[in-house]
């Protein structure tokens, strides 16, 4: 996620504690939203990039974010905090 991006979500973020990312890949835009958000909750429909993503963000002490596997279109339905 690009400087630009980052600087629209500051400015719009207000009150907003939760950002839900359609598209993990390799957690750029998850690393960037953890930094700016509450908490993020990010869902992959690759397994690889799911687990492997997961992974490294754990490692580098990311507590924030919740990681889905799976399709987003059907799994956002069911997402509570
Ligand atoms: C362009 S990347 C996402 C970029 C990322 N959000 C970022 O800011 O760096 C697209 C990702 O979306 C995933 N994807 C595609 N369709 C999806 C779906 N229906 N649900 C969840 N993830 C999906 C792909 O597997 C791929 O990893």
């Amino acid at each position: 996620m690009g400087s630009f991006k980052v600087k629209l979500i500051k400015k719009f973020i207000n009150n907003i504690d939760l950002a839900i990312e359609t598209g993990t890949c390799f957690g750029n835009g998850t690393r960037q939203m953890a930094r700016l958000f509450h908490k993020v909750i990010t869902i992959e429909l690759d397994e690889t990039l799911h687990n492997e993503t997961r992974q490294k963000l754990e490692n580098e002490g990311y507590n924030n974010i919740q990681f889905l596997q799976g399709d987003s279109g059907v799994l956002i339905e069911h997402l509570s905090r």
